[in-house]
């Protein structure tokens, strides 16, 4: 019984996919794959009009997230997919795209 009690707790944890999983497939949710605009290595892709997100800062991606998911700035398709990212989500994919070096110019 006991361990029947954790299941959903450990669903919970399969269901919340790293940084680079989200960038690379989607968190599953409504957010689509981050690297199908902005590129594999956050390095941005003028065909998609998608700004390069390598290297930036952390916090500077996560508080561009949280405006467009309030509604703020950014696309409509953008906002959208920050308003599909949980607040953790958000912090992992600035985390791994911060991570990332800075692309070349
Ligand atoms: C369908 C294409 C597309 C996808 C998928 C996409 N983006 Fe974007 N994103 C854009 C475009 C285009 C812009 C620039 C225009 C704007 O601000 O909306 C942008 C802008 C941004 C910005 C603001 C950058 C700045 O300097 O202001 C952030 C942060 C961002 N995206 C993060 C993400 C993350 C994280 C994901 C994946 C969860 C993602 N994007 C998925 C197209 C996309």
């Amino acid at each position: 019984m006991k361990a029947w009690r954790h299941a959903p707790l450990l669903l919970l944890a399969a269901a919340a996919p790293g940084g680079k999983q989200i960038v690379l497939h989607g968190n599953g949710n409504g957010a689509l794959p981050c690297a199908a605009c902005h590129g594999e290595n956050g390095q941005g892709k003028p065909s998609t009009g998608a700004p390069a997100l390598a290297g930036k800062p952390a916090s500077a991606i996560v508080s561009a997230l949280n405006l467009m998911a309030a509604g703020q700035g950014g696309t409509p398709l953008m906002r959208s997919i920050a308003a599909a990212l949980t607040l953790d989500e958000r912090q992992q994919v600035a985390a791994y795209f911060s991570s990332l070096p800075k692309p070349s110019p």
